[in-house]
């Protein structure tokens, strides 16, 4: 593993930072705890949650045009290290040379590529720990492999538009002129549809929610009690993005550090914005980041995109 030494964050200061503004907010990749993971996992099979199936049957139908038009001999460069069905199906389809997973857990990635090597015996894999958020280097090993950056899954909507091309341009520096990039995003449809996706019937996307402040209160061992919250989902049209609160139930206070911090009964936390793009609007997007279109493809409801790119000369 190559181990580019994530900066650790400073836990209490960044959820101080969000629980002392106005509305209080805090980071939603304190959703992926081992439990949370697990509430994930489950939220994925969830007859409402469906962006991974619909992503999955895109890339059924659609993965050995793109491995086509891709050819052999890449490096394939997937921006977290997660599902391993849906990186198994690229690697089958695409055959690339080398498999470059980066992710911010050392851990997981060494668990990940060992189940891989035994499946796929002559890919060379890669793991680099880092975080993808910020610039990296890729090992020097694959500088002269055409570079296929992968990041699926519709990951890319925890971002607002304006991160989202800035971090579309490091994909693009990264995977470098005549580069690709495959990338799922979930699309503007039905509002219905779009917050049962977040508030399933069965309640596990509330305990995912909720999972956050036991994941937290357990870090900082502070006593933020998900039984004083409740979830909610709301599709925010003027953002064009899913939300996700937690609504305070009860009025009580938490000590966290030097610092008090006062929950009022009513008032919200935003835990998470699940951007939704019109498939022009992304592609205006990727393409101001220096990205264009390759293939567009989507269901026959046109609810989730799998866009395939190509980095051009100069963002
Ligand atoms: C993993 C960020 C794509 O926004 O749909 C699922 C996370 N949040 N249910 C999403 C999530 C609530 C998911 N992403």
């Amino acid at each position: 593993m190559f181990d580019l030494k994530p900066e650790s964050t400073d836990v209490e200061a960044e959820v101080l930072r969000g629980l002392t503004a106005e509305p209080k907010w805090l980071p939603p990749k304190y959703f992926y705890d081992e439990r949370g993971s697990r509430l994930f996992e489950a939220i994925t099979a969830l007859p409402e949650y469906y962006l991974t199936r619909t992503e999955l049957a895109i890339f059924d139908a659609h993965m050995p045009d793109i491995a086509r038009s891709i050819g052999p001999g890449s490096c394939l460069v997937e921006y977290g290290s997660g599902s391993s069905l849906k990186i198994r199906k690229v690697l089958e389809e695409v055959a690339p040379a080398a498999y470059v997973p980066v992710d911010i857990s050392g851990d997981h990635l060494v668990d990940m590529a060992e189940r891989l090597r035994s499946d796929f015996p002559a890919l060379a894999i890669y793991p680099v720990c880092a975080d993808f958020t910020s610039a990296f280097e890729l090992p020097a090993v694959v500088r002269r492999m055409p570079k296929v950056g992968f990041f699926p899954g519709s990951s890319i909507g925890n971002f607002d538009p304006v991160e989202a091309q800035a971090f579309l341009g490091r994909i693009r520096n990264t995977v470098g002129e005549g580069g690709r990039l495959i990338i799922g995003v979930d699309l503007k449809k039905d509002v219905h549809v779009l917050e049962a996706a977040y508030d399933d019937a069965a309640g596990v996307t509330a305990d995912f929610n909720l999972n956050l402040l036991r994941h937290l209160a357990d870090v900082l061992g502070v006593e933020l009690d998900p039984g004083r919250f409740a979830h909610r989902a709301a599709y925010n049209a003027d953002v064009g993005a899913v939300q996700m609160f937690l609504d305070v139930a009860e009025t009580h206070e938490v000590q966290i550090g030097d610092t008090r911090i006062r929950f009022e009964a009513g008032e919200s936390v935003h835990t998470e914005n699940s951007f939704k793009y019109d498939p022009d609007d992304f592609l205006a997007l990727a393409a101001r980041a220096g990205f264009s279109r390759v293939g567009a493809f989507t269901d026959a409801q046109g609810w989730f995109g799998v866009f395939l790119l190509e980095a051009t000369a100069e963002a």
